[in-house]
């Protein structure tokens, strides 16, 4: 993948060259050994390798080069380079190894000396140390990931990494050290291969060579409980300085390791970014609520753990306990509150070896939390002694959003990060209690705000092949949690995201490997909600539109009361069974399946028939109850027929502005649905009401009652239930920020919630700025495949401006609220005078004025 940049407007690519070759000197030298595209008339940024067949470990390089709308020969791009992984499974010859007694709780240390005789070239580990693992030589650390690798169904995939460590290895003798905790394996296993390349080209696999355990020496260290809910207790007394270095040993208790059954999974090699430390925050205040126990308030709730930095006697404790809120009164209060964790315990222990400054940060757990309560501390700490770190999936923030409601910014800020909170090599639930899990149903809200926050084009890329890992290759059911671990089989027919995540993979990021690669699955999915279905409608449900504000939920269901009350359950699992069927046949469409793509358009539409016949009714104007989820639901998911939009729109805006006094009454789910479906319908204005609230429900209102991430229900509550406060389900607000009030879209295809196939990667997208009255300007940028989008409209000092940026290779359809009357400029151009186009080809048929712009900068403005 690659892209372009160019002072010119309207610029774009229409051929490339790629080279692939094997040697850095051949690719200077022009020479693609092992691939030439030879100049190739297209305007992909993005192919598929199709030269010679690759082996593993074989290292490439690559460059590109791009001709122009004019046909003019661009630059060749900077050299680049790929490494293959281990390719085939004949190429693991090391047995899984481990302890069979296991000292539990404990971490596991393992370490293995080797010598070196001649000099290397290239040196590479290719490790899965399950559950968590960290990767030493000799008395290094040798990356700098966290919580690795990345969790998956381990007897389904076993996902690998590879480190270069040449730079860490010398002549003779030298140590790999690997210490082990249970993750979310639970016990620990470690498969360890190191592979050479001498300096004469000549390659030898010096692990496991031939001693595939006998050389490797396993035992306990200062790790003394590692889990990933309760947290870690160290004992600093134990450490054993040397015992990942030559001469070194593991000094505890230790034995040869053994061979061991190990999970079963494929070895797959890591392809996304891995989970590390990204950020470090001091304590904004610190309080003393009890003598000698210390209260840090990190300032926002997050994801991670904290860093000490200790001195004092050999042998003392210092405690750490971490929650989301603090009791408020009572003998506790100013204490951390963790009845919310359910039964995680929260906690890390620290047992100091008394030799002066101590810093010290636990490996093999995190927590979700604002506070941190420590005890035990000798003296009193400093206000930088205990630091927060915040952990994530190194994923790149790929957005920005800004405008002028303080609020808006507020809560964009709070959806941001409780994101990035829930981002640890899968999307979870929420950080802190007793979970963590993949919850397919929640993604389906929240996914789209998620690509516009983060590059997840290889997070979700894997965690859908978590969802097809878990799939029964019998009847197609998928499971609520991908890996599975709660909830049910079959998953919530709301699940869409096995759908709808590829899909969002393929607009956004412009992959169409995955939606290849699954559509087997999905397809499998849709075909399993069919055989559910009587008349074309699924009645079953779990979840439904999970979590209304209390008083919409039914008395003493699950999570207290969170099955919502008025939305029936059969209404949402039917508006989803053909939503699921409608975007099948889309994907059936870009893959040129034609028969399917006819197939499934048709059983969405025979859904639609049915659902209409079954849910609407004509005294409310509306859908099953009539309340705000089953008409925006309806109408995201394209279920209402063109004769009853008018309706179900009116329904929609009578029921938000009149009984429900601008709230939502609506679940994790349908909230989206109900500020997209508004504003589609050309009543932002109310959506943007709902948005701006500050009283219960709302996230004003959260904000309100300190919240810095979203909780996930809509009363503050902090008791031993449902109670997470970083819970991003609800967080769906943010697409709606960038979609409607920043204005960049993916261009619509129909219905509220089905996007166009063409012009993918941002290829082709819309741009509508959100005029309206209560704001006066809203900015958003986007880095996308083909470069980065910026929108900033404006209506200050009574002026309309849209400054507009445009990538190399895209076109965006410009859709301008410019009043009848008015003149549009660009630059100093007219574009538009006497309701007339002047030039760029501006239109307009009674609505919006629209036009079309290439790559560049442009400056719009009204008089
Ligand atoms: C999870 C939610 C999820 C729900 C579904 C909860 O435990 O935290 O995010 O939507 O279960 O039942």
């Amino acid at each position: 993948m690659w892209s372009a940049t160019s002072p010119d407007r309207n610029q774009r690519q229409t051929a490339y060259r790629i080279l692939v070759a094997g040697t850095r000197e051949q690719l200077e030298a022009d020479q693609g050994d092992l691939w030439d595209s030879g100049v190739t008339r297209s305007s992909a940024m993005s192919v598929e390798y199709a030269g010679t067949a690759l082996h593993s470990m074989q290292q490439c390089w690559w460059k590109a080069r791009a001709w122009d709308a004019q046909g003019r020969e661009g630059p060749w791009s900077e050299p680049a380079s790929f490494e293959m992984a281990l390719l085939s499974p004949s190429d693991w010859t090391a047995p899984w190894m481990g302890y069979p007694g296991a000292w539990p709780g404990k971490a596991l240390y393992f370490r293995r000396e080797f010598t070196l005789t001649r000099p290397i070239k290239r040196a590479r580990v290719y490790m899965a140390g399950l559950g968590w693992s960290e990767l030493h030589v000799n008395g290094r650390k040798v990356n700098d990931r966290v919580l690795d690798p990345p969790q998956s169904n381990y007897s389904k995939r076993v996902i690998y990494s590879t480190d270069a460590v040449e730079s860490f290895l010398q002549p003779g003798k030298n140590v790999i050290g690997v210490i082990c905790g249970n993750g979310w394996h639970a016990c620990v296993r470690l498969l360890l291969q190191l592979h050479v390349e001498y300096e004469d080209g000549e390659t030898a696999q010096l692990i496991p060579g031939d001693q595939p355990y006998h050389a490797w020496q396993v035992g306990t260290g200062p790790i003394l409980e590692n889990s990933v809910y309760d947290g870690e207790v160290y004992d600093a007394r134990l450490e054993m300085p040397g015992w990942d270095e030559p001469g070194g040993r593991i000094t505890s208790k230790s034995i040869m390791a053994s061979v061991i059954d190990g999970p079963s999974g494929a070895r797959v090699a890591a392809s996304l970014e891995p989970i590390r430390v990204m950020k470090t925050l001091t304590a904004q205040t610190i309080t003393q609520p009890q003598p000698g126990v210390y209260v840090f308030d990190m300032g926002r709730n997050l994801a991670g753990w904290a860093r000490i930095c200790v001195s004092g006697p050999r042998g003392s404790q210092v405690r750490l306990r971490y929650a989301e809120s603090l009791y408020d009164d009572g003998d506790a209060a100013g204490t951390v509150n963790q009845e919310n964790l359910i039964i995680a315990g929260a906690e890390d222990n620290y047992i100091l070896k008394g030799e002066g400054e101590e810093t010290w940060e636990p490996r093999f757990t995190y927590h979700g939390f604002r506070y941190v309560q420590v005890e035990g501390w000798p003296g009193e700490p400093a206000p930088d002694a205990v630091q927060a770190r915040l952990v994530r999936s190194a994923v790149e923030p790929s957005g920005a959003f800004e405008c002028s409601s303080d609020l808006l910014n507020r809560i964009y800020e709070m959806v941001h990060r409780t994101e990035e909170s829930n981002l640890h090599s899968l999307p979870t639930d929420c950080p802190q209690r007793s979970e963590r899990m993949g919850w397919l149903n929640d993604i389906a809200a929240r996914a789209e705000g998620a690509v516009y926050n983060f590059d997840l084009a290889r997070l979700y890329s894997k965690w859908i092949g978590d969802i097809a890992d878990e799939q029964d290759p019998q009847t197609g059911a998928i499971t609520d949690t991908a890996p599975f671990r709660w909830g049910k089989r079959p998953a919530d027919p709301v699940s869409v995201c096995y759908l709808l995540v590829p899909w969002l993979l393929y607009t956004h990021y412009g992959d169409t490997h995955t939606l290849a690669e699954r559509y087997t699955g999905m397809k499998a999915w849709v075909d399993y909600l069919t055989t559910r279905a009587e008349d074309g409608i699924v009645s079953y449900s779990s979840w439904g539109d999970w979590s209304p504000p209390i008083a919409f939920g039914i008395k003493g269901s699950d999570g207290d009361s969170a099955v919502s009350r008025d939305t029936p359950a059969p209404l949402v699992s039917t508006a989803c069974y053909a939503y699921s069927a409608r975007l099948l046949a889309q994907i059936a469409g870009v893959l040129a399946n034609e028969a399917d793509r006819q197939a499934y358009a048709a059983l969405a539409d025979e859904i639609a028939e049915r659902f209409n016949k079954r849910f609407w009714n004509k005294k409310l104007r509306g859908y099953g109850s009539g309340n705000q989820s089953c008409n925006a639901i309806a109408a995201y998911m394209g279920l209402v027929p063109p004769e009853r939009c008018a309706q179900v729109l009116a329904s929609l805006v009578e029921n938000v502005t009149g009984p429900s006094h601008n709230h939502l009454t609506t679940g994790n789910i349908c909230t989206k649905y109900l500020l997209e479906v508004l504003s589609a319908g050309g009543r932002a204005d109310v959506a943007l009401g709902v948005a701006l609230q500050e009283t219960y429900p709302s996230w004003g209102y959260m904000l309100a009652n300190g919240a810095t991430t979203l909780w996930e229900r809509w009363e503050h509550a902090t008791g031993k239930a449902m109670n997470s406060h970083n819970h991003p389900m609800m967080g769906s607000v943010a697409a709606w920020l960038y979609r409607v009030v920043a204005g960049i879209q993916v261009e619509p295809d129909g219905a509220v919630g089905l996007t166009s196939a063409q012009g993918p990667g941002f290829e082709r997208f819309m741009v509508c700025p959100g005029v309206m009255d209560q704001l006066t300007h809203a900015r958003a940028a986007l880095k996308t495949v083909k470069g980065k989008i910026e929108v900033a409209w404006s209506t200050e000092n009574g002026q309309f401006t849209l400054d507009l940026s445009v990538p190399v290779g895209s076109q965006a359809r410009v859709v301008l609220p410019l009043p009848t009357g008015a003149t549009l400029y660009e630059g100093e151009d007219v574009v538009w005078r006497d309701e007339k186009s002047v030039s760029l080809r501006a239109h307009r048929t009674g609505g919006p004025l629209e036009l079309s712009v290439g790559s560049g900068a442009w400056h719009f403005r009204s008089h």
